[in-house]
């Protein structure tokens, strides 16, 4: 962690600005349609299957938990499902319509992900890797940007306007004019989830948004993929905090060696023999105490 700023209290949880953003970014909600889906989704590396027909379905709303062992696939999904891997064979959808094979395109059809290795840019302040974000989504070309005109002055105002309030919303206004690199770790992945936020996303991926935080940072975390499900963003969590895991999602899927073993409400993939069996090859009693571990709180 960086000794650079020091660390004050974790700033309330998002409060009166979820009503405000959740205008601002104009998200249809409440339908419960199927959003994300993808059909049969195999990846091959070489002789690796790193994906084995993997079908899963995102509904408008949803919080998905994906959890499996390490080198189950699950970035690799994400990968999939965001356009940077085509998919061996399969299909993925987004409102029924084939995703674009394109990162770029993917952001602008309204997917935003997280990376497992956080991707800021370490010299640019918080508010500009907001603005890196939001700008995706901003019409300014370069040369109405060299020529500042008034519109071009209106959208900048907009952009800050809204990183400002991304950067409450994610508790980090305090750090808004500080470098990325300087802000304690856990304060890193939830700026990098503002500027996932910044491209008005209907559909957000998070690989693993709580590794290397401590117990209160994680729950500040879920409390704020809540507040994210609420302004109208579908969610799909990669973790292997079980318990996060549990007490989040609406529903879980269990990858192991590409292939989604268990799919079901958190207690029936907590209960499930298959999941115990399988889950991180542990030692059973290992296995009980982790998939249990959510039970206390
Ligand atoms: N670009 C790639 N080239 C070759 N193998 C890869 C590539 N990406 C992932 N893999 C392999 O695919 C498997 C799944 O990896 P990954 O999706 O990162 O797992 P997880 O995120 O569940 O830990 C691993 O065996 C990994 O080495
Ligand atoms: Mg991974």
């Amino acid at each position: 962690m960086s000794e650079s700023v020091e660390q004050p209290e974790l700033e309330a949880p998002p409060g009166e600005v979820t009503a405000e953003l959740a205008e601002d970014m104009q998200i249809a909600t409440g339908t419960r349609e199927p959003i994300l889906e993808s059909a049969g989704v195999s990846m091959v590396f070489g002789g690796l299957r790193a994906l084995n027909e993997v079908t899963f379905s995102l509904k408008e709303g949803e919080i998905i938990g994906l959890i499996g062992p390490n080198g189950a696939g699950k970035t690799t999904f994400f990968n999939c499902l965001t356009g940077l891997y085509t998919p061996t064979s399969g299909s993925v959808t987004l409102r029924g319509a084939p995703m674009p094979q394109d990162p770029a395109r993917v952001t602008e059809a309204g997917v935003a992900r997280t990376f497992q290795n956080i991707r800021l840019f370490p010299s640019m302040t918080a508010t500009e890797n907001v603005l890196v974000g939001r700008h995706v989504r901003m019409k300014q070309g370069p040369v109405s940007s060299l020529l500042h005109g008034p519109r071009f002055r209106r959208s900048e105002a907009e952009a800050h306007d809204r990183a400002e309030k991304l950067l409450a919303f994610v508790g980090l206004t305090r750090f808004a004019d500080e470098l990325a690199r300087n802000l304690p770790y856990g304060d890193q992945r939830r700026l990098e989830i503002a500027r996932a936020l910044a491209t008005d996303p209907s559909v957000l991926l998070l690989d693993e948004p709580t590794a290397g935080m401590n117990a209160q940072e994680t729950e500040a975390t879920r409390q704020l993929i809540f507040a994210i499900r609420d302004l109208g963003v579908s969610v799909v969590v990669i973790e292997h905090d079980t318990k996060f895991i549990f007490t989040l999602c609406d529903r879980v899927l269990v990858l192991v060696q590409g292939e989604l073993l268990v799919e079901g409400s958190p207690d029936e993939v907590r209960g499930d023999p298959r999941v115990v069996e399988a889950y991180l090859g542990a030692p059973p009693d290992e296995v009980e105490a982790q998939i249990h571990a959510g039970e206390e709180s």
